[in-house]
């Protein structure tokens, strides 16, 4: 089917979101992409938009003909720790309020993100598989699960068009993460380019799954644009990049600069962290619409240095 609608980013001012606007409008033109967030934004096309206001969530997709919505407002795992019921009402309610739309025939196609967070200590931790033992130990994890089979719902029973990806740690450079676990692996960066020690939140050798911003993206945009008939799973994708910790993060960014430091202070995202994978099997990715991350730490980390330390010389100037 040829796709004529627009295209809503709900959540387009967060870390994801800026970066997935712009290859959005790439891909369909400046005119077909409507970024929106509950925070202002000088975007061409902007709308406020709460997503927990369902009339004017109807109201925007009305008046702007949207078929497709990317719905990544969300509270992440650390901050839904010091808020727990305000996580379960963004992330899930949020959700619902999206799904309703495809089911009232106002929208044909959602992207909704999960995440590692719906893994938990019982889970197997090395190559976690993509049908497994799903037990979350954060409202966040929790969220996500519970959305998970909202979406494997909609898809079912009302032929939905849901479409998803259990997304590892992201990093990129363009905006600030919030409230995450493993943002620590972003403010590193910007810590080492500011000639400052790190102080990191997480033990030095916590193996966590990450992936680079470009690949998250690039990643959306393929699983979005697959044909309906080469999707298998309903719930959500396990996808991966790469493995790292601290230790070997810091070793990578000291190939550049070696005077950087850092200093290990965890706190309670460590036991978030410790109920994570360490890496995880994508294989159902990879068979079902060709998925292939391209960018590992050496990569990650040239890349967040060269153009970290670009802006900081135009800010300098
Ligand atoms: N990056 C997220 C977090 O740390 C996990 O999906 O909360």
């Amino acid at each position: 089917m040829a796709h004529t609608g627009r295209v809503l980013v709900i959540g387009a001012n967060g870390q994801l979101g800026v970066e997935l606007t712009d290859a959005l409008v790439d891909r369909y033109g400046q005119d077909r992409v409507i970024p929106s967030d509950i925070t202002a934004s000088d975007r061409e096309n902007f709308v406020t938009l709460d997503v927990l206001n369902v009339e004017q969530l109807k109201d925007i997709v009305k008046e702007n003909q949207v078929s497709d919505v990317y719905l990544l407002a969300a509270l992440l795992s650390a901050r839904g720790e010091q808020n727990p019921m305000w996580a379960w009402r963004i992330n899930m309610d949020g959700l619902l309020n999206v799904l309703e739309l495809v089911r009232e025939g106002l929208v044909r196609k959602i992207f909704w993100p999960s995440s590692i967070a719906v893994f938990g200590q019982t889970t197997p931790k090395v190559n976690t598989p993509q049908e497994t033992i799903i037990s979350p130990e954060t409202m966040y994890g929790i969220t996500k699960l519970a959305g998970e089979r909202l979406c494997a719902y909609y898809s079912k029973k009302f032929n939905a068009d849901v479409r998803s990806l259990r997304y590892p740690g992201l990093v990129g450079h363009r905006a600030l993460p919030g409230g995450g676990t493993t943002d620590y692996a972003v403010d590193i960066y910007h810590k080492a380019v500011a000639g400052e020690v790190y102080h990191c939140f997480l033990m030095a050798n916590t193996r966590l799954p990450f992936l680079y911003m470009s690949d998250a993206v690039r990643a959306t945009l393929e699983l979005m644009q697959a044909p309906s008939d080469q999707i298998t799973v309903y719930s959500s994708y396990n996808l991966m990049g790469f493995s790292t910790t601290p230790a070997e993060i810091t070793a990578s960014i000291q190939q550049h600069i070696p005077g950087f430091t850092i200093e290990y202070e965890p706190d309670f995202r460590q036991q978030i962290a410790d109920s994570w994978p360490e890496s995880i099997d994508d294989q159902q990715a990879r068979e079902d619409w060709g998925w292939q991350a391209k960018i590992g730490l050496n990569e990650m980390t040239w890349d967040m240095l060269t153009n970290l330390e670009k802006r900081q010389a135009t800010l300098v100037k």
